[in-house]
């Protein structure tokens, strides 16, 4: 093989890798909050926020929230949790708009994070 064509598909090889990392949905949505556990009380700021911030305030914190749905404080997220479109939303559930948006469904783990935080009354803890 000529050192050309080694070259040649050493390019081909990192172009390759390069496009595969760029395609990762942790990088275009920001990685995901570290499943760890769900025994024990769900914190509000240390579990919850860190999960909210990287699949769901970029869309629907600030001035005008898309579809309407305000997050990004605790009484705007305990409020959604309460009626129901929280947990609706991020387990596909029949009915609701799945969520995030055009991304991908939350880890089984964190939906798991989510409920058992609702499921305590959606403590500011
Ligand atoms: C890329 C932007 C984007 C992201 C990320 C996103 N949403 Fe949405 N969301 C929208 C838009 C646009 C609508 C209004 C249209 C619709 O309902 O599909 C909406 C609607 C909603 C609704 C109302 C849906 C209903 O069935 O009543 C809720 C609740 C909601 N989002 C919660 C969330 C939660 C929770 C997350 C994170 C897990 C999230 N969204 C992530 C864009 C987004």
């Amino acid at each position: 093989m000529s050192i050309a064509r080694v070259f040649l598909l050493m390019l081909f090889v990192v172009v390759g890798f390069t496009a595969c990392y760029y395609d990762k949905e942790e990088l275009l949505y920001g990685a995901p909050a570290p499943c760890t556990d769900t025994t024990g009380t769900i914190s509000y700021a240390a579990k919850v926020v860190p999960l909210l911030q990287s699949s769901c305030y970029g869309c629907h914190s600030g001035g005008s929230p898309s579809g309407g749905q305000a997050m990004g404080t605790h009484s705007a997220d305990r409020a959604m949790a309460l009626n129901g479109k929280l947990l609706g939303v991020i387990s596909h559930a029949n009915g609701f708009s799945p969520m995030p948006k055009g991304g991908s469904k939350l880890s089984n783990c964190n939906i798991a994070v989510v409920r058992k935080w609702i499921e305590a009354g959606a403590p500011n803890n």
